[in-house]
């Protein structure tokens, strides 16, 4: 039997942002498919993701991650409720809310990027640098510990302490029965960084943030020659998955 691999990568500015290098990666990943178990991860909410599972030229995945990893579903099996439980622990929306009211610097984003677990907004460069240290100390003050993820240079989704995509993926890798050497992630910006230092394959695209490429990233983190869904196939064929 072909041993199982779990590809995870990233929508916006990875598999999304070059519609010819989506297709190609479409038919690379339509050869794989008996034995790739296939994760979108991304900062959209899900129903942010319908355009995609109507899109022809986008193979639709097993498992959707959203909401910058607090969310996850499967798409045989509907929403993985150990990790909803899992995010809910600590998690307060309305004291979330209540807080960032404080803070005029943070403008919300529209209704539809709102998650049960992602209170998503817009806020410049300078004034996250000022404000965010600030507000994740209310947040852990006012019994919601959360996770500050900025990226992007200008999103900041506010999503529980034990979210993310990295902590996502090792859900999934454990779920799977996967070591994290068959788990290749594949991202464009700040909000991927945990997913790709896990330690297994991963790859940052060409046309990476460097937010993103500039942070340290270990050696052992692919930096694609080409850009968006083709650095995914890049990595596919560097890491000898094709
Ligand atoms: C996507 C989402 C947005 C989020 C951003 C970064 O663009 O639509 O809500 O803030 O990803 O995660
Ligand atoms: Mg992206």
């Amino acid at each position: 039997m072909p041993s199982r691999k779990l590809l995870v990568t990233d929508i916006d500015g990875t598999l999304v942002g070059d519609p010819d290098a989506t297709r190609r990666l479409a038919e690379v990943l339509a050869a794989l498919r008996e034995h790739v178990i296939l994760a979108y991860a991304t900062g959209r909410t899900l129903r942010q993701c319908e355009d995609l599972a109507a899109n022809p030229h986008v193979i639709q995945p097993d498992v959707w991650v959203t909401e910058v990893g607090a969310a996850i579903r499967y798409a045989d099996e509907g929403p993985d409720e150990a990790w909803r439980a899992k995010m809910a622990e600590t998690w307060h929306r309305e004291t979330v809310v209540q807080v960032v009211a404080g803070w005029p610097e943070l403008t919300p984003q529209s209704a539809i990027a709102d998650g049960p677990f992602k209170v998503p907004f817009q806020i410049a460069p300078h004034d996250a640098a000022l404000v965010l240290p600030k507000l994740a100390a209310q947040l852990l003050e006012a019994g919601t510990p959360a996770r500050l993820v900025y990226s992007s240079q200008r999103d900041l989704d506010i999503i529980p302490a034990a979210a993310g995509k990295g902590p996502a993926v090792q859900h999934l890798a454990r779920r799977f029965g996967l070591g994290l050497e068959d788990v290749l992630t594949c991202g464009d910006s700040a909000n991927d960084r945990d997913m790709l230092v896990l330690g297994g394959p991963a790859v940052a695209v060409a046309n990476a943030h460097a937010e993103l490429t500039e942070s340290g990233l270990p050696g052992t983190v692919l930096r694609a020659r080409a850009g968006f869904a083709d650095g995914v196939v890049e990595a596919l064929r560097h890491y000898g998955w094709v």
